[in-house]
C-alpha cells in the first residue's frame, strides 16, 4: 500500500504557503487550448483555483480528502463551485472525458512504479480522442540531499536521524508552522524511496500540533 503525506498539518501548510508558482501559467496555456480539463493530483487548488477564477472548465481529483477540503474552501471563498473527486490516480474512474489532463507534482508521488503505469492507462482512458496529457517529472538526481543514499555506505545510515528544527513560518492565522523531512529508505535500482515529514504548529509559543507522515516516491 503506497502512501502520501498530504494530510492534516501538511495539507494546512500547503494551503497556507503553496499558493503561487510559474506552473499555474505554464500548464494553464494547455488548459486554455483544451477543455474540459482535469487537474490530476490537484492538491489544495494551487493551479485549479486560478484556472477556475479565469473561467476555465477544469475539474480536480486528489487522493487526499484533506487537500481537497482546502481546495474547496479556497474556491468557495471566491464564489467558485469546483467539481472535485477523491480518488487515487491509478484507480481513476470519473464520469467525464477531458481534452486535457494536467499532472503537476503528482506522478511518482504517493505511488509505486506499477501504480504509475496504471495511472497513465487511466489518464488515456479519460482523455477524449486527440486529447493531451501534460505532466512534469522529477528526475532521480534532483535532490542533492539524497545523492549519498545511492551508495551502499550511504544507505547504511538509513533511516536518517531526525533533522534539527528548520525555520518556522507564520501563517495567516498567526500560528507558526514548520516542516522537516528525512529519508527512511532508498532503492537506487528501483529509483524509489520513502521520506518522512514532521509537521508542527505553535500558537503563542505553545506546540499545538505535531504530526509525522511518510510518503513513497518514484523518481522516473
Ligand atoms: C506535490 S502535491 C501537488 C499538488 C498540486 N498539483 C500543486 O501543484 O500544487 C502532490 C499531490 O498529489 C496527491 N497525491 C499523492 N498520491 C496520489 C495518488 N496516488 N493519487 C492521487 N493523488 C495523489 C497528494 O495528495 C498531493 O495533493
Amino acid at each position: 500500500m503506497s502512501q502520501t503525506w498530504h494530510y492534516g498539518v501538511i495539507a494546512r501548510y500547503w494551503a497556507e504557503f503553496n499558493t503561487d508558482g510559474p506552473e499555474i501559467e505554464y500548464f494553464g496555456h494547455f488548459v486554455e487550448r483544451g477543455q474540459p480539463a482535469l487537474d490530476a493530483a490537484c492538491g489544495t487548488g494551487r493551479l485549479l483555483v486560478p484556472w477556475l477564477r479565469a473561467g476555465l472548465d477544469v475539474d480536480g481529483v486528489d487522493v487526499s480528502e484533506d487537500m481537497l477540503a482546502h481546495a474547496r474552501r479556497r474556491a468557495e471563498s471566491e464564489g467558485l463551485s469546483p467539481t472535485l473527486y477523491a480518488q487515487s490516480l491509478h484507480e481513476l474512474d470519473l464520469p467525464r472525458r477531458y481534452r486535457t489532463i494536467v499532472v503537476c507534482g503528482g506522478l511518482g508521488v504517493g505511488s509505486n512504479r506499477e501504480q504509475d503505469q496504471q495511472a497513465l492507462e487511466r489518464f488515456h482512458h479519460h482523455l477524449e480522442p486527440g486529447g493531451t496529457l501534460v505532466f512534469d517529472n522529477e528526475v532521480p538526481y534532483a535532490s542533492a540531499r539524497l545523492w549519498r543514499f545511492w551508495t551502499a555506505e550511504g544507505r547504511a545510515e538509513l533511516p536518517e536521524a531526525p533533522r534539527p528544527p528548520g525555520g518556522r513560518r507564520t501563517g495567516s492565522d498567526g500560528a507558526e508552522y514548520e516542516l522537516t523531512s528525512r529519508c527512511l529508505a532508498f532503492d537506487p535500482l528501483a529509483q524509489s524511496g520513502t521520506l518522512e515529514m514532521r509537521a508542527r504548529i505553535w500558537r503563542d509559543g505553545e506546540l499545538v500540533a505535531d504530526e509525522t507522515h511518510p510518503i513513497d516516491l518514484v523518481f522516473a
